[in-house]
């Protein structure tokens, strides 16, 4: 079995990070979300990967090289636009071949192993096999209909969802797919979509299995999605040693206390401060007079003085001082400045108010 990685879309709804990154590279526990799919894929018995790129394809590239790292061979295939998900695996006919494969979107991440997944494939006789997972929300998504073994109707993003099981963007198929994709008109919005070319495979007399998801799965369309699963990621972690992040250090400490769990990379230095995990650190980071937690992770070599921050992810390079209220639910971009005026000392922060921070990265703030 081959895997196919949809990393090619624009991620307009992440502006402003999509402006100066790729959406599949943003560091969720301090690790990029491809990277935490490819983790995943290279637990099992797949050693070819496909990774469908677009404009980003140099930034993708130079991140996640060619795949030595996780000991698979990666091979890039260049969608030029991004003209919907059932294009993007026409796209990479020539690298799939006749081999059944296992697509998942790049912005999707997961509690799941995938080796199960692929386990109950060879098991059933079908041509597909999609991942459902249940939803109070179904209209955001793809949504399935199903009949005992076997899913019998799909609809994306429908108004009126029949049923409240929503497609994850976890997919096997045979090459019977890409027969059903020729036969595929575009959407409304103009996309070959990879749900009507499932519809389309059930209609022509092939048969879609599904399985249901174990533990967490989102789609991290959105910031809000996507801080959610940096949320359910840092509740996985539980012992210093687990491997979502890239070194799980225990960071030196002065004068300071912390309870739960705190990883870090190398040359962590935290001074007269709080740290409530969990809570992970990349490397050459330094932190004086701060309250730091839950759920927050700061990218390496990033200065943070006299702050109080929960529930964030603060990216690399960022140096924040003196910042009076409570940054909360924020995404802070890499290389990023918000700074008092003036301000030699210290401060401690105000925690009676919590900011909201959206900034992109390379941003300055000099108050
Ligand atoms: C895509 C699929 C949709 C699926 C979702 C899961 O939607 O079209 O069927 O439910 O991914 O992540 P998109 O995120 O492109 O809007």
């Amino acid at each position: 079995m081959k895997a196919l990685i949809l990393s090619g879309g624009s991620g307009t709804r992440f502006r402003p990070f999509t402006y100066s990154g790729a959406k599949q590279l943003l560091p969720a526990a301090n690790r990029p979300i491809l990277f935490h799919i490819i983790d995943k894929l290279a637990r099992t018995e797949i050693k070819d990967i496909g990774i469908i790129v677009g404009d980003n394809h140099c930034e993708i590239e130079l991140a996640v090289g060619d795949g030595k790292a996780w000991n698979v061979a990666i091979t890039y295939i260049y969608q030029p636009q991004p003209l919907g998900l059932a294009h993007a695996v026409k796209t990479a006919a020539d690298f799939l071949q006749d081999a059944p494969f296992i697509m998942i979107l790049g912005d999707n991440l997961f509690r799941m192993e995938l080796t199960d997944v692929i386990r109950d494939y060879y098991k059933k006789p079908v041509n597909s096999l999609i991942l459902l997972h249940i939803s109070e929300d179904p209209s955001r998504y793809g949504v399935a209909v199903i009949n005992r073994e076997r899913v019998v109707h799909l609809v994306e993003k429908p108004a009126v969802p029949p049923s409240n099981l929503i497609i994850t963007g976890i997919y096997i198929f045979d090459h019977t797919i890409m027969d059903a994709i020729d036969h595929t008109i575009p959407s409304a919005r103009g996309e070959l979509e990879i749900t009507d070319a499932i519809q389309k495979q059930i209609e022509l007399g092939g048969v879609v299995g599904y399985a249901l998801t174990e533990g967490w799965w989102k789609d991290t369309g959105s910031i809000d999605d996507f801080l959610e699963a940096n949320r359910l990621i840092m509740d996985d972690i539980k012992t210093d040693s687990d491997s979502v992040c890239s070194t799980g250090r225990e960071p030196k400490m002065n004068d300071s206390t912390k309870q739960g769990i705190v990883l870090a990379g190398e040359d962590v230095l935290i001074s007269d401060s709080h740290l409530s995990g969990p809570v992970v650190l990349g490397s050459h980071v330094s932190i004086t007079g701060c309250h730091l937690g839950p759920y927050t992770v700061i990218g390496d070599n990033c200065v943070l003085a006299g702050c109080d921050i929960d529930n964030s992810v603060i990216m690399e390079g960022a140096r924040i001082t003196n910042l009076k209220g409570r940054i909360s639910a924020s995404l802070i971009g890499k290389h990023t400045v918000i700074e008092k005026q003036d301000s030699e000392q210290i401060q401690a922060p105000d925690r009676e108010y919590s900011i909201y921070l959206c900034i992109g990265d390379d941003s300055k703030i000099i108050f």
